[in-house]
């Protein structure tokens, strides 16, 4: 029998107590016999089911033999990295849901992990219960992995879906998607975006097998995006989205995230509410698409154990790929080029010297909204675009198109 320990009794981790013990012969039906033996938190559970494997010291977890197999769901760097490298130093292997601990620490923990005969897993990190990277280790081994493109946050996704449907408040839906338990501890990592770009970040990693930073990703969120915004796109027969997506260029990849207003029948428009939606393009397999819950105790949860149980059939044995801690230097946003879509106060005719001279030629959306109207660019680079638009007077926001 493989022991487990699991590191925060919050949403993730309560849900892979769950799925582990409530789950256990399907569990067994692949040969892996596992069962929780320590619960770390800071706090007691008083009632809960597994109260009694509750413990409020790691050194329990560290000095236990029997315990083969760590799931890290504490979130944040400290002390979950302190923790995660102390057990894989002790032979132990770890598994997470803490995308900012992989983004900021991982091709360290994965080379621990190596020197002591361990693995560090984090399917959970990306996607939620989506098997994504998984996928691109094992299923697309042969690719050669141009474009990933998709929605990565649940939070931001959910928050855009009601904006979008129901014209709702952001701060009310942001407080149901905390209610839901999709929202980070501070959730302005969903909503500024930060959370979707450690995700992209990771996957640059996986793909270029280097360390990407994620620090040196082009990063806007959502909250910026008004239901007028939502006016423009669906005159245009489009929606918005807040897109991840890297790209491969002969120069190595760039990588972006921020609003798009995306094609109503584009694919990654099947992702509402919590769902994402990833879009991989590769040399030989073309388009594919992956789809799940991005967020939530369970669909996680099922992540983490699924990585849990690969990590117990492989006890002593280190088998995970990864990335090395050489950096992948992402080609600079400013050189690359977008389309935008620009809201300004006044009217057209009036200002359409003034764009055609910052931008060039661009053609006009009106969505008939008083006061102001809206043009789309043809694509310009990034660099040029925002050094136009900052001299330009009375803006009201700009959104990249596609
Ligand atoms: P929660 O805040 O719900 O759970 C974290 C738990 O860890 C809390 O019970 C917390 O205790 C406990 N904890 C924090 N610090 C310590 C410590 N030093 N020692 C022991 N216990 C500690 O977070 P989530 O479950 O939502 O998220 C956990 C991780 O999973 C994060 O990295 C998050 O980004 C990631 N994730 C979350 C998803 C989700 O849908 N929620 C989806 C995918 C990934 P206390 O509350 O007392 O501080
Ligand atoms: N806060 C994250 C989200 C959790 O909403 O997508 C899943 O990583």
């Amino acid at each position: 029998m493989v022991k487990a320990a699991v590191l925060g009794y919050g949403t993730v981790g309560s849900g892979v107590v769950q799925v582990i013990e409530e789950n256990s012969d399907v569990i067994a039906a692949h040969g892996v016999d596992m069962h929780v033996k320590y619960i770390l938190d800071l706090r007691d559970f008083p009632g809960d089911k597994y109260e009694s494997l509750v413990t409020h010291d790691f050194e329990d977890i560290i000095k236990d033999d029997e315990v083969k197999v760590v799931c890290e769901a504490m979130g944040g760097v400290e002390p979950a990295f302190t923790f995660s490298k102390r057990a894989l130093e002790a032979g132990k292997s770890v598994c997470t849901s803490n995308k900012e601990l992989v983004a900021a620490k991982g091709a360290e923990l994965m080379r621990i992990a190596k020197e002591n005969n361990a693995n560090y897993l984090f399917e959970a990190s990306v996607g939620g219960g989506i098997p994504i990277l998984r996928t691109i280790n094992d299923a697309l081994t042969a690719e050669r992995i141009e474009c990933v493109k998709g929605i990565l946050n649940g939070t931001t996704n959910y928050i855009l879906t009601k904006m979008e449907r129901e014209g709702a408040d952001f701060d009310v839906v942001l407080k149901e998607a905390q209610d839901k338990g999709y929202a980070e501890r501070n959730p302005e990592a969903d909503v500024e975006g930060h959370d979707a770009c450690r995700k992209m970040a990771i996957l640059v990693s996986l793909i270029s097998h280097r360390r990407a930073d994620w620090e040196q990703i082009r990063t806007e969120g959502i909250t910026k995006v008004t239901p007028v915004d939502f006016k423009y796109a669906h005159k245009l027969g489009r929606t918005i989205k807040l897109i991840a997506m890297c790209q491969k260029t002969d120069k190595g990849f760039y990588a972006i995230v921020s609003p798009r207003m995306i094609d109503k029948d584009d694919p990654i428009n099947c992702a509402q509410d919590v769902f994402n939606a990833v879009l991989v393009r590769s040399d030989m397999l073309d388009d594919s698409l992956y789809y799940g819950r991005g967020a939530g105790k369970l669909p996680t949860a099922s992540a983490v154990v699924g990585d849990a149980v690969e990590l117990a059939k492989h006890v002593g044995e280190h088998f995970s790929a990864g990335w090395s801690e050489e950096a992948e230097n992402l080609v600079d946003i400013d050189s690359v080029e977008f389309s935008y879509f620009v809201r300004l106060g006044g009217s057209f005719a009036d200002r359409r010297d003034e764009l055609t001279a910052s931008f060039g030629e661009v053609s006009e959306v009106n969505a008939g909204v008083e006061g102001e109207f809206g043009v789309i660019t043809k694509p310009v680079s990034e660099g040029s675009f925002r050094t136009a638009y900052e001299k330009l007077t009375d803006t009201k926001g700009y959104i990249r198109i596609g």
